[in-house]
């Protein structure tokens, strides 16, 4: 039988989700729920989707939907995902996976009471490039730091993104968060340890920051150097890229390769991915397909996916570390 599918939020993210919907046998996108009847319709229409409503409530009332996809403004995402989780409607929710660690702990617990599937999109773990730099890793030995970056460079995103009570966070929030999972997630998954940040608002006039260093230790000994921005004048690459310091070797991203030491000939040997370099799209629609069917992947098989609801918490906690420590100027422990 067929999973049925409902988005909320009709938005931009939305549009590539349900593209990578599209691509998938035994997925039916049944609904949508949008504030603005407009946007409802224009993506009813452009994906064929049958109902259309104002509020998640009315849809979960309404029943029949399988699997919820959450692609609206960051202070929906908690309470849109716990409605679903506590009717038995598995989750994808897009990062940031909630406006603080407390409320991505709120949905933690809803999906572990429900006993659904809670994914949290943090879609770089679906890129190819990526996931060549994850299988190579081991020849880098020990991962001793890492470096990178998530920003926009001549621009920044409008509206809701830069409403603190909407966004919850800035740039760190929004494009920082993808250069920190990128790196835990080729660190392995370490946890935590403490965070120090510097982060402010320096290009534009609103309430969330546009700018920012965050320093994260790990419980494995590895540091993360992470900076965050819009409206950035500069970036070393391409939006977002990640580099690995270890103990034999340099390892990174975009372009993707390794540098090994050859100690014969005292020179570096340069390992290419192979991969285009730069690329023709930075975010390629064939991530969020590897993403989408992983997700689905997980519901058919009750599978526990990764990134779920465990690692969104750990990123909440450490972007409200980096706040934190930005606001009074102190390291801050994670406990
Ligand atoms: N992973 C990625 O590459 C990526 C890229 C872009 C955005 N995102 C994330 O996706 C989310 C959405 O971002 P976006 O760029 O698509 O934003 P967007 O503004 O384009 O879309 C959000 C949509 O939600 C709708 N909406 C607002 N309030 C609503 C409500 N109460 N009920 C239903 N719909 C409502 C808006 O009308 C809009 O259509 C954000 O959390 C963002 O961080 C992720």
């Amino acid at each position: 039988m067929s999973l049925k599918i409902a988005f909320t939020g009709a938005g931009y993210i939305a549009n590539i989700h349900a593209q990578a919907v599209r691509n998938l046998p035994d997925v039916e996108l049944v609904a949508v729920v949008e504030k603005f009847s407009d946007k409802s319709e224009a993506f009813a229409e452009k994906f064929v989707v049958k109902c259309c409503y104002p509020s998640v409530e009315e849809l979960l009332d309404e029943g029949g939907v399988d699997v919820l996809v959450i692609c609206t403004p960051n202070f929906l995402h908690a309470p849109q995902a716990i409605a679903a989780l506590e009717r038995g409607v598995h989750v994808m929710v897009e990062k940031p996976m909630a406006m603080n660690a407390a409320e991505a702990e709120q949905m933690y617990e809803a999906a572990e009471k429900s006993g659904v599937t809670l994914m949290v999109a943090h879609c770089w773990r679906f890129d190819e490039d990526v996931l060549w730099l994850k299988e190579q890793v081991d020849r880098l030995g020990r991962i001793i730091r890492t470096k990178g970056y998530g920003v926009h460079t001549h621009w920044g995103p409008s509206g809701w993104f830069t409403e603190k009570d909407l966004a919850g966070g800035g740039a760190m929030a929004d494009m920082g968060i993808h250069a920190l999972d990128t790196a835990r997630f080729l660190l392995g998954d370490p946890q935590p340890v403490s965070v120090y940040a510097k982060i402010g608002t320096y290009y534009k006039d609103f309430d969330v920051d546009d700018t920012g260093v965050t320093i994260v230790t790990w419980d494995d000994g590895a540091v993360s150097y992470i900076e965050s921005g819009w409206w950035q004048p500069h970036s070393d690459g391409p939006e977002a890229a990640t580099q690995l310091y270890g103990t034999q070797g340099f390892g990174q991203l975009f372009p993707t390769r390794l540098e090994l030491p050859n100690v014969k000939e005292e020179i570096m040997d340069v390992i290419d991915a192979g991969f285009d370099f730069p690329r023709a799209e930075h975010c390629p629609q064939s991530m969020y397909n590897a993403q989408m069917a992983y997700f689905i992947e997980c519901v058919q098989f009750s599978k526990k996916p990764i990134p779920g609801g465990a690692e969104g918490l750990v990123n909440m906690k450490i972007v409200d570390a980096a706040y934190e420590s930005a606001r009074t100027g102190k390291e801050v422990e994670i406990k």
